[in-house]
Parts: C-alpha cells; sequence; structure tokens
C-alpha cells in the first residue's frame, strides 16, 4: 500500500471509530417548517422526482464522495452503487487522484458505473492537485473511468492546512478551473468537504461557469477532527493542536444553502450533518435542488447492502411524508413552501445582508 491509499484506508476507520462530528450544528434546528392542516393533497400523488445534470432520480438526494481506491473501499464502492441504483438516487465516488498516480486501481471506482449503470454518477478531483497542475486531461480522465455525469471538484482548505504535509497552495485556483469548465464535457460541480461554502465563492464560480455547488458545510463530519486523530496516532502535535482548534470551523450547512441559492442560479446540493428526511425538507424550502449524506450511509454500507437499503428507504419516507404535511405536490412546490428561520441562522444571515423573512413570506 503506498502512502495515500494507507491514508484512504485511515480515513474510513477513523471517521467510523472515533468522534469526527462538530460540536456546533447545521443551523437546520433553527428552520421551521409551516404545517398545513389541510394540505389539500393526497400522501399517493407526491412526486419527489428531480433531473440533475441530465439524469432523473426518484427522491433529491446523493450518496457524497466518500472512497476508491483499495480492495477495501471498492467493495464499499460496490454496495453504495447498488443501493444508489435501486433507490434511483445519485452517487459521488472518492478523490480519484490515487487511480491517475495509479491506473491499476481505477476498478475500484469503475465499479461503481458498473454496478450503478444508470443513475446520477459524479466524478471527483480534488482542488490542491488542480493547483499543482491538473488540468483538464486529467479531469476527462476521471470522468471517462466511471463515465460521470458531471465531476465534484473538491475544495478542503482546512483539512489541507491541518493535514500532515497537505498541499496548501490555492493561488490561481479559480483560473484554472475555468479552465476546466469551458472545455471538459460534463458540468463541473465545486464541492466543499464540511466547512461550507460563502455566496461571495458561490459567485465567483457561476461566472467561470460552474454548474452546481456541493455545499458540505458544518454540522457533520469535521475534517479538522479527521486530521486531529490521524496526527495524534503520528504524533505531530501541531497537527493535533490545529484540529482540535478548528474543529469547528466553517459556515453551517442551513446557512450556507440560503445565502448561495439566494445570490446564485446554480444547482445546489445541501450537504454537511444532513441526518433526516426533515432535514432534506428544509435543505429543499431553502433553496437547494438536492442533498447529500455521506458518513450516515458509509456506516451502513459497511454494514451490508440490506442495511444500507433499509435505511435510506426510511429517510425517503420521511421526506415523503414532510412534503405531504405541507402541502408540496412536488419538490418545485416544496421549493416555495414557507421557511421560518429563527435564532442563530436568522442573525446570521441578517448580518449577511439578507433578510430571513423572505423564506417565510411566500
Ligand atoms: C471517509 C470519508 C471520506 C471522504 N472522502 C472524500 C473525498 O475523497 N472527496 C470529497 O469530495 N469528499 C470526501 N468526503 C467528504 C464527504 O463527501 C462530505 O462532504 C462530508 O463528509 C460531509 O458530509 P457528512 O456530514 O454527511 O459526512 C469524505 C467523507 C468521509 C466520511
Amino acid at each position: 500500500m503506498n502512502n495515500i491509499e494507507k491514508r484512504k484506508q485511515r480515513h474510513i476507520r477513523i471517521s467510523l471509530e472515533e468522534n469526527v462530528k462538530t460540536d456546533i450544528g447545521t443551523g437546520f434546528d433553527d428552520v421551521t417548517l409551516v404545517h398545513r392542516c389541510l394540505p389539500e393533497i393526497d400522501f399517493s400523488e407526491v412526486n419527489m422526482d428531480i433531473s440533475l445534470f441530465g439524469k432523473h432520480l426518484k427522491a433529491p438526494l446523493i450518496i457524497s464522495a466518500i472512497t476508491g481506491g483499495t480492495s477495501y473501499s471498492k467493495e464499499i464502492n460496490k454496495t453504495l452503487a447498488a443501493v444508489a441504483e435501486k433507490m434511483g438516487i445519485g452517487i459521488g465516488v472518492g478523490s480519484q487522484r490515487i487511480a491517475i498516480d495509479k491506473p491499476e486501481v481505477a476498478h475500484t471506482f469503475r465499479v461503481v458505473r458498473e454496478v450503478a449503470p444508470s443513475t446520477l454518477v459524479l466524478g471527483n478531483i480534488g482542488c490542491p492537485q488542480i493547483s499543482l497542475g491538473w488540468g483538464v486531461e486529467e479531469a476527462q480522465i476521471c470522468v471517462d473511468m466511471i463515465k460521470a455525469d458531471a465531476l465534484s471538484v473538491h475544495m478542503n482548505p482546512l483539512q489541507e492546512a491541518i493535514q500532515v504535509c497537505g498541499d496548501t497552495n490555492y493561488k490561481g485556483v479559480i483560473d484554472k478551473i475555468k479552465n476546466i469548465t469551458e472545455n471538459l464535457n460534463v458540468p463541473v460541480v465545486m464541492k466543499e468537504t464540511g466547512a461550507g461554502i460563502a455566496h461571495e465563492e458561490a459567485e465567483k464560480l457561476e461566472a467561470i461557469g460552474v454548474a452546481g455547488l456541493e455545499i458540505s458545510g458544518v454540522g457533520g463530519t469535521s475534517w479538522a477532527a479527521v486530521e486531529h486523530h490521524i496526527a495524534r496516532e503520528i504524533e505531530d502535535s501541531d497537527m493535533e493542536f490545529l484540529g482540535k482548534a478548528l474543529w469547528n470551523w466553517g459556515i453551517p450547512t442551513a446557512i450556507s444553502v440560503a445565502e448561495t441559492s439566494l445570490n446564485t442560479n446554480l444547482q445546489i446540493i445541501a450537504s454537511g450533518g444532513m441526518r433526516t428526511g426533515l432535514d432534506m425538507a428544509k435543505a429543499i424550502a431553502l433553496g437547494a435542488d438536492a442533498v447529500g449524506m455521506a458518513l450516515p450511509f458509509l456506516a451502513e454500507a459497511v454494514k451490508g447492502e440490506k442495511d444500507l437499503l433499509e435505511f435510506i428507504r426510511k429517510i425517503v419516507l420521511e421526506f415523503r411524508t414532510v412534503m405531504f404535511l405541507v402541502g408540496a405536490r412536488n419538490i418545485e412546490e416544496l421549493k416555495k413552501v414557507p421557511a421560518v428561520i429563527t435564532g442563530r441562522t436568522a442573525e446570521w444571515l441578517k448580518f449577511r445582508g439578507f433578510d430571513p423573512e423572505d423564506f417565510s413570506f411566500r
């Protein structure tokens, strides 16, 4: 196993065995959807279908980027992909960097498209590699490897800053992404990994031709926490300290979704601490087009396909029930239901120049 393979393996073990959750929430606890005692719809007519990056999904849900590159991660990808295909939801693969460096492990990613031939599949490459010189050629290899419908480009400055020997040069990366959006044959989705996206960056990304954002805000898996545990194991006291100090760094998911959806027309996948069908409905009412989850799906996938299927089926059932209770027949109607925003989330939005009441009076 090379260093990247060892690191990938470690990420999975630490995420599953250690506390890697932020101490602050997503902000969705501050969001309440208005109950309709007379929803005036029939539960059986609630339609959760969406179209995202050219693919039809039966529910606005995506398995966020997790893994690939080792035989263990191939098994996990196989399970995730099988369930994604059965449920008609989307799936992202983990960073494909390892398969560009070492093409003989490409099959650990390719398995996703083999097992999920028809659903939405997202490729994955990182800003640090783009910053170090990778461009359209490598991005296209990632897309072709899994016949991806879109390519996620992950932004992880927090993780790299805390990672021992992380790649921390983010200079000039926007121009390099522009080149990729102009020349790649599929849409580009810019994806955070747990610290959220502010509207200022979202606007810049929209201007250079990016098609969508995956928010991955604060409230779920903390990459500062993951790197803290790794640093402790390998006895790097500076990084151990930094990971603890910046454990909760970033923008909570609900705030990030609201900011970016209000100020851009990008397709938005809400992720980072999304855990329930109710969270899904709230995120869509705040402007998201779909929702992504990573760690909860990984935890079920390692138990087996049946457990993961059952878990996702219940989340989707909860989501559908909330749609019924707010009287939304479809996702377009859910986007327009009133959402009351209070507490820290409302305060934050006000200080960022938005009016939280725009969501409640509509
Ligand atoms: C074990 C593990 C590995 C991950 N690897 C990647 C990756 O390679 N690329 C990426 O963009 N995000 C990666 N992520 C981040 C997730 O896609 C997601 O953005 C983040 O975990 C927040 O979602 P959650 O709170 O539902 O876990 C990984 C997450 C986990 C738990």
